[in-house]
C-alpha cells in the first residue's frame, strides 16, 4: 500500500484488503511494469497454453496496426475450456444461472466444453468456416456464451449485436459484416413479458441476403415461424452431433470478433479484437483488478452484448478458471430488491456494475439492500461512466458495508480491457478510475498534443501499444487509422476529456465527440438523428445530450418538421416511438423540441454545442461561425 499522503477525498484499503491481495504493494509493481512491459507481458502470456510461442511480443513495423505475440499458435478457447478438462476446475462451476422468473442452471467447466464442442460441431455442418462472420442476437442466457465460444473455437469471428437493438440496426449490422449464419432465441424474458426476439431477426434477415441459416435457442416458448431450409432449433441440431470437436489452432492475430459501436457518423464502428493478445489482456486485467480467487463468485452484471460481458462475462473468467453468476432478467424484477436477494442466495463476492444502476437503486432506498445478507461481498466495480461521489458512497455504504473498495475502471470497446483503474490495496478517491494499469502510458494534452498543467482539462491519450488494443475497423482500415491515431501520430486519442490531479490520479469528464452515454450505453448523436430524420413529417434533426438524475445523459431532440406537418403532443409520442422502432428504445429522446431554425454554420454544420448551452441557459461561447 501507498504511504503517501494523498489530496481529497481518499479511502484506503484496510490492512486485511492490502494483505489479501494479489498485488499488496501496487507501487513497486507500476515501476517495473512501467519501465518493462514488454518483458511483463511476456510473463503474463506464459501463464496460458500456446500450441507454439511468439517471436516477438510486440511488432510496431506496421504501426498503428500493431501486432502482439507475432507467429504464435493459439486459440483462446483452449484456454478458456479445452486446458481445465485436465484438471480439478473441470469439476468446478462456472456459471450459476437464474432466470427472470427464479429458473435456475449450473454449468460446471466440463458441461460448458461438451455444450461448446456439439455447438461447434452444428455450426460445421452448417458450412461455417474459418473467418466467417455469425452474427448473435440473443439475451442473457448460458447459450449466448456457448455460441459465441463455439464461434471462436473453430476460427469464425462472432459479431454480437445487443438484443436491445430494433430491426433496421440489426440488419444494418448483419449486412455491414456480410454474416451467413445468425443465433438467436424464441424470445427474451424482460420486465416479466416476453420480447419476440425471432421475429426481429425474421424481419432484419429479409433485408440481408448474405444470411444463409437461422439456429434458434428455444427459451421463452413463445410462437415462431421457422422458415423451412433457413431456420434451425439449436437442441434439436445439437442432439444430432457428438460431442468431440478439436479446436481450430490459429495465429495469435487471428480475428476473434467484430463488435459494433456508435462513434461520430451514423454508420457503427465495427471493432475488431484477435485472439492472443485479447486473451492475455482481457485475463490479466481482470485477475489483478478484482483479484480474483479460487472460490470467488463473480458477477459481471452487464450484458455480453456489449464489450464489458464480451471480455468480463464470457473470456476473462473462463481463462482464469473462475466461477460467475449470471442473471437473465429485468434488474428490479418483480421488486428493487432483486439483485440484494441474488447476491444473498448465490452468496456472491464480487459485483461489477453501471453507475446508472447503482443511482437507479439508490432513488428505491436502501431498505432493498438492507432486507438481504450482503456480507459475502469483498470487492465492487463500476463501469460505462464517471460515477458521481454521491452513487460511489451509497454503493461503498450500503452494498460494500464500508469494507468492499469499488474498482472504477476506465475502458472502452476498443481498448478490449480495463486501461484506467485501481487495484485492490490502492488508495481510492470517488469518481476517479485512478492511475493506469500496469505498463500503461496515459496522459492529458491539449491541442497541439502536449501535456496540460495539473488539474487541467484536456483531451484523454494513450501514448503506448496494449495487448488488448483493436487492431482495426472491420472493413474500414483508414477510418481506423484517422480516427484513433490521427490528431496525435502514434498516440491514441480515446475520445473522452479528463484531468490528472496534484497525486497522479485521473478524473474523465467525458466525451468530447458527438457520442452519447445514456445508461452507460454508447450511442452516437448522429444515428439518432437520422432516426428521427428517418419519419416522413421529419425535415432535420439535431440531438444533444443533457445531465440526467439515473442515465447520466438524457437525449433531448431538436426537429424541423416538413412542410404539410404541424407540431403536437402526438406527434412527438411518435417520433420518439419511432426513434425505439428504428434504433432502439434505449435510444428514445426525453424531448422533442419542434424548431422554426436550427444553429448552423455558414458552411452549413448544425451547432449543437450552441443548442446545448441554450438549453442549460449558459453562454453560447465562441458563435462568430454562426450563420447569422
Ligand atoms: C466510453 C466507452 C468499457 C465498457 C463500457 C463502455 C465511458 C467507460 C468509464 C469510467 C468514466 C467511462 C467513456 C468511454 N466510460 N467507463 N469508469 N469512468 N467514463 O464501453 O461503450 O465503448 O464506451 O464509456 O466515455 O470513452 P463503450
Amino acid at each position: 500500500m501507498s504511504q503517501q499522503e494523498l489530496h481529497g477525498e481518499v479511502y484506503y484499503p484496510s490492512a486485511q484488503v492490502v494483505s489479501n491481495a494479489i498485488i499488496p504493494n501496487p507501487d513497486e509493481l507500476y515501476e517495473w511494469a512501467y519501465a518493462n512491459p514488454l518483458e511483463f507481458w511476456a510473463q503474463r502470456a506464459n501463464e496460458y497454453e500456446w500450441y507454439s510461442k511468439w517471436d516477438k511480443v510486440l511488432d510496431d513495423s506496421t504501426a498503428p496496426f500493431y501486432k502482439w505475440f507475432t507467429n504464435a499458435q493459439v486459440n483462446i478457447v483452449h484456454n478458456a475450456l479445452d486446458r481445465h478438462q485436465d484438471t480439478d476446475t473441470r469439476d468446478k462451476v462456472a456459471f450459476f444461472w437464474e432466470g427472470e422468473a427464479g429458473d435456475e442452471r449450473v454449468l460446471t467447466y466440463g458441461d460448458l466444453y461438451i455444450e461448446v464442442n456439439r455447438f461447434a460441431n452444428v455450426l460445421k455442418k452448417l458450412g461455417v468456416a474459418k473467418g466467417d462472420r455469425i452474427t448473435i442476437y440473443m439475451g442473457r442466457i448460458p447459450e449466448i456464451i456457448v455460441a459465441m465460444l463455439a464461434c471462436a473455437k473453430i476460427g469464425a469471428i462472432h459479431s454480437v449485436v445487443f438484443g436491445g437493438f430494433s430491426v433496421p440496426a440489426l440488419a444494418g449490422r448483419i449486412d455491414d459484416s456480410q454474416s451467413n449464419l445468425v443465433i438467436t432465441q424464441d424470445g427474451n424474458w424482460l420486465n416479466g413479458k416476453v420480447i419476440d426476439l425471432k421475429k426481429i431477426v425474421d424481419e432484419a434477415v429479409a433485408q440481408s441476403p448474405s444470411v444463409k441459416h437461422v439456429v434458434v435457442v428455444q427459451r421463452a416458448g413463445n410462437n415462431v415461424t421457422m422458415h423451412a431450409g433457413r431456420d434451425l432449433w439449436y437442441h434439436e441440431e445439437v442432439a444430432k452431433v457428438n460431442a468431440a470437436c478439436e479446436t481450430e489452432q490459429l495465429d495469435a492475430e487471428a480475428p476473434l470478433y467484430i463488435l459494433y459501436t456508435s462513434g461520430t457518423t451514423g454508420k457503427p464502428k465495427a471493432i475488431l479484437h484477435t485472439h492472443g493478445g485479447y486473451m492475455v489482456g482481457t485475463a490479466t486485467t481482470l485477475k489483478y483488478v478484482f483479484d480474483i480467487r479460487e472460490d470467488d463468485r463473480w458477477w459481471c452484471a452487464a450484458d455480453p452484448g456489449w464489450v464489458t460481458g464480451h471480455s468480463y462475462i464470457v473470456y476473462a473468467p473462463l481463462l482464469l478458471g473462475a466461477t460467475s453468476f449470471m442473471y437473465e432478467g429485468a434488474p428490479m424484477f418483480p421488486a428493487p430488491d432483486r439483485w440484494w436477494s441474488l447476491i444473498d442466495k448465490y452468496k456472491l463476492t464480487i459485483l461489477y456494475t453501471a453507475p446508472t444502476a447503482i443511482r437507479a437503486f439508490m432513488r428505491q432506498g436502501e431498505g432493498h439492500p438492507a432486507k438481504h445478507d450482503l456480507s459475502s461481498l469483498r470487492l465492487l466495480g463500476s463501469v460505462g461512466e464517471p460515477i458521481n461521489p454521491e452513487a460511489w458512497r451509497w454503493y461503498y455504504k450500503y452494498i460494500g458495508g464500508e469494507h468492499c473498495p469499488i474498482m472504477d475502471t476506465w475502458w472502452q470497446t476498443e481498448t478490449g480491457g480495463f486501461m484506467i483503474t485501481p487495484v485492490p490495496a490502492l488508495p481510492l478517491k470517488p469518481g476517479s478510475g485512478t492511475k493506469p494499469f500496469f505498463t500503461y502510458e496515459a496522459d492529458v494534452v491539449n491541442e497541439a498534443g502536449d501535456s496540460v498543467a495539473v488539474n487541467e482539462e484536456g483531451y484523454l491519450v494513450l501514448k503506448r501499444p496494449w495487448p488488448s488494443m483493436l487492431r482495426t475497423l472491420y472493413g474500414d482500415p483508414e477510418r481506423y487509422v484517422q480516427q484513433y491515431w490521427g490528431k496525435y501520430p502514434g498516440i491514441y486519442l480515446a475520445g473522452d476529456s479528463a484531468r490528472r490531479d496534484e497525486d497522479g490520479y485521473f478524473w474523465i469528464i467525458g466525451r468530447v465527440d458527438d457520442v452519447l452515454n445514456v445508461s452507460g450505453h454508447r450511442l452516437g448523436t448522429a444515428e439518432v438523428e437520422s432516426a428521427l430524420v428517418s419519419h416522413p413529417a421529419v425535415a432535420e434533426a439535431a440531438v444533444i445530450g443533457l445531465p440526467h438524475e439515473i442515465k447520466g445523459q438524457g437525449i433531448h431532440a431538436f426537429v424541423l418538421l416538413r412542410a404539410g406537418y404541424n407540431e403536437s403532443d402526438e406527434l412527438e409520442k411518435e417520433l420518439i416511438q419511432h426513434v425505439a422502432n428504428v434504433l432502439s428504445p434505449i435510444a428514445k429522446p426525453e424531448k422533442i423540441y419542434f424548431m422554426a431554425k436550427l444553429p448552423k454554420t455558414r458552411s452549413g454544420k448544425i451547432m449543437r454545442r450552441v443548442l446545448k448551452a441554450r438549453a442549460q441557459g449558459l453562454p453560447e461561447g465562441d458563435t462568430s461561425t454562426l450563420e447569422e
